[in-house]
């Protein structure tokens, strides 16, 4: 059965479509708000309603979709500076101006693309705005007590990423694991990206700071449209 929050999905990735145009380099996001757009997006490629795309892909599920779908795949060593992005998101944080990213664990390749595109549409559920979430970091493996030693000390609460299908760690598609950082929402602003990514050790996390758009489903048909600067 489709619930409420699968038709608020539908609907932002639908409204998603309308940025994009024939010839467009497209970043392409994870997660299962992005999973409807590469479907919709698939779907108008295939009746020849949208030209000569190519897709960049941020996870190996979005490859495999995108490959599924028909469309192009690049990477940002063809094409450096996307024409856009189209990413989900886990919080929106509305007075402090970013976003959270990550619990999906793609935070890496995502922040890479997104940062990378000349423009970045954000698309989520109304259930996202200033929702409590951790901040995802990915680590590099040898580096793991090290920086938790180092967040600690910050008065944060690392927590391991453990999964199912595997003994212990989540490993990312970039061979690394990930830290839920654990911080009281109020602490964390622009300036706590900067303060992570400067820990030895740490590839990225899971604060997204830049100029965006973000679509927020309301309801199966409306899209609210925020702007971050
Ligand atoms: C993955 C992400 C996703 O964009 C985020 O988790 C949103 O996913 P969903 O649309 O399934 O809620 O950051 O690392």
């Amino acid at each position: 059965m489709t619930t409420d929050i699968e038709y608020k999905k539908m609907a932002v990735a639908r409204e998603a479509l309308s940025f994009i145009e024939d010839g467009m380099i497209i970043g392409v996001g994870s997660g299962s708000t992005v999973r409807y757009f590469i479907d919709f997006l698939g779907k108008m490629y295939r009746e020849g309603k949208i030209r000569d795309i190519v897709g960049l892909p941020t996870s190996f599920e979005t490859r495999r979709l995108l490959l599924k779908n028909g469309i192009k795949l690049a990477s940002l060593w063809e094409y450096p500076e996307p024409d856009i992005a189209i990413d989900g998101a886990d919080s929106i944080l509305m007075d402090k101006n970013l976003i959270i990213k990550g619990l999906g664990g793609a935070l890496l390749q995502e922040k890479l693309m997104d940062y990378a595109a000349k423009k970045l549409i954000i698309i989520v559920d109304e259930s996202k705005m200033n929702k409590e979430v951790p901040v995802p970091i990915e680590v590099f493996p040898i580096a793991l007590e090290y920086v938790i030693l180092r967040l600690k000390k910050l008065g944060g609460n690392p927590k391991i990423r453990e999964g199912t299908g595997k003994l212990w760690p989540v490993i990312s598609d970039n061979g690394n694991f990930i830290i839920d950082l654990y911080m009281r929402m109020k602490e964390l602003d622009k300036n706590t990206e900067v303060i992570l990514n400067s820990i030895p050790g740490v590839f990225e996390n899971g604060i997204f700071v830049r100029k965006m758009t973000i679509l927020v489903g309301i309801d199966s048909k409306k899209a609210e449209k925020l702007e971050f600067n």
